[in-house]
C-alpha cells in the first residue's frame, strides 16, 4: 500500500495512542483527538499502558506454556521498545532462540517504524495490511513464510475493537479455519462493562473523528472467541490475568476497562470433525 497525501490529516489510532503515551510519532490531528478523549476518560493513558504491559506477559505464556515458536501480531502498533516494553520477538526468543514474528498493521507510520526496526532482525517481518481483508493478509508472502505444520500464536491485542461486529467475527472465523492444530489466539479487548457511559462517550468522540470504536461486553467477546476454549484464568479483566502483579500502571479505580484471554481449539476425539469440541471452556469470571 502506498502512503496517501491525506494519511496524516486524519487522526490514526496508533498515533493518538503514541501521543497519550508521551511519544513523538504523531501529528496535530492525532493530538487534538487525544486531548478530547483524555477529557472524557482521564485514565485512558493508564488503560493503554495496562494493555501494553500485558503483551509481553501473554507472549511469554504462549512461548513457555504452549511451546509456540512463531507469531502473527495483528494490529501490532508502534514498536513496543519506544515505550520501554520488550517486543514480542524479544520475549519469544528468550524462550525459543529462533522464534519468528510477523508484525502487521494498517497504519503507514507503524509499518514504516516496524520495517526499520526489524530490518536487522532475522526471522521477523513487517506487513502493512488490514484485518478487514483477511484473505489478502494471510496470502501475503511474509505470512505465507510461516510454517503451517506447527502451531502459530496470533496476537489480537487491542485491535478488534476498531472494526465492526461482522468484521471482527470474520477475522476470528478466518483465523480458526487457517491456523494449524495447537495454535492459540491471545486477545485483549476494551469493554464497557465497568463504565458504560464513559465508553459510550469515547465511542461518540471516536465516531466524530471517523473512527469505529466498539468496546464489547465479556459475553460478546466470549461469543466471538467461541468455539475455541479459553485457557485459565478464562476471559478476565486484564489486571486479573496471570501474573498481573507485574502490571505497572493500574489506575486508581483498579479497572483496565479491557478483558484479556488466550484461547485454543478444544480437544477433539480422533474421529471428530474440526470445530466439534469436547472440552468445556472455563467458567465465567466475575
Ligand atoms: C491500540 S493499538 C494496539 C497496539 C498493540 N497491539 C498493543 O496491544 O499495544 C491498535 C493498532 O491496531 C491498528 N489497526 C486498527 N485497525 C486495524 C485494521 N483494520 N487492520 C490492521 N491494523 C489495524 C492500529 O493502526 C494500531 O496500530
Amino acid at each position: 500500500m502506498n502512503r496517501q497525501p491525506n494519511d496524516f490529516a486524519r487522526p490514526s489510532v496508533a498515533r493518538v495512542f503514541d501521543h497519550l503515551l508521551g511519544g513523538s510519532d504523531n501529528y496535530a490531528a492525532d493530538r487534538a483527538l487525544a486531548q478530547r478523549l483524555a477529557q472524557i476518560a482521564p485514565e485512558l493513558p493508564d488503560m493503554i499502558r495496562i494493555n501494553a504491559d500485558h503483551g509481553p506477559r501473554a507472549v511469554a505464556t504462549l512461548a513457555s506454556d504452549l511451546g509456540i515458536r512463531q507469531y502473527l501480531d495483528l494490529g501490532c502498533g508502534l514498536p513496543a521498545g519506544l515505550y520501554g516494553h520488550r517486543t514480542p520477538h524479544e520475549v519469544a526468543r528468550a524462550v525459543h532462540g529462533t522464534a519468528r514474528v510477523v508484525y502487521v498493521d494498517s497504519d503507514p507510520v507503524v509499518y514504516g517504524h516496524a520495517n526499520m526496526v526489524l530490518a536487522e532482525e532475522p526471522g521477523t517481518a513487517a506487513l502493512r495490511a488490514d484485518i478487514r481483508e483477511m484473505d489478502a493478509l494471510l496470502g501475503a508472502p511474509a505470512v505465507r513464510a510461516l510454517n503451517r505444520s506447527e502451531p502459530i500464536g496470533v496476537l489480537l491485542h487491542d485491535v478488534l475493537l476498531w472494526v465492526t461486529d461482522d468484521e471482527a467475527l470474520t477475522v476470528l472465523e478466518t483465523l480458526r479455519a487457517w491456523l494449524p492444530a495447537g495454535s492459540a489466539i491471545s486477545l485483549t479487548h476494551a469493554t464497557a462493562d465497568a463504565a458504560p457511559q464513559m465508553m459510550r462517550d469515547l465511542t461518540s468522540c471516536y465516531a466524530e473523528a471517523g473512527i469505529t470504536y466498539r468496546p464489547r461486553s465479556r459475553h460478546h467477546i466470549r461469543a466471538l472467541l467461541d468455539p475455541w476454549a479459553p485457557t485459565p484464568p478464562g476471559i478476565v479483566p486484564i489486571p486479573q490475568w496471570r501474573a498481573a502483579e507485574h502490571l505497572r500502571h493500574l489506575p486508581a479505580t483498579g479497572h483496565a476497562h479491557a478483558h484479556a484471554a488466550v484461547v485454543r481449539e478444544r480437544t477433539r476425539a480422533p474421529d471428530e470433525p474440526r470445530g466439534a469440541g469436547t472440552e468445556r471452556s472455563q467458567p465465567a469470571a466475575p
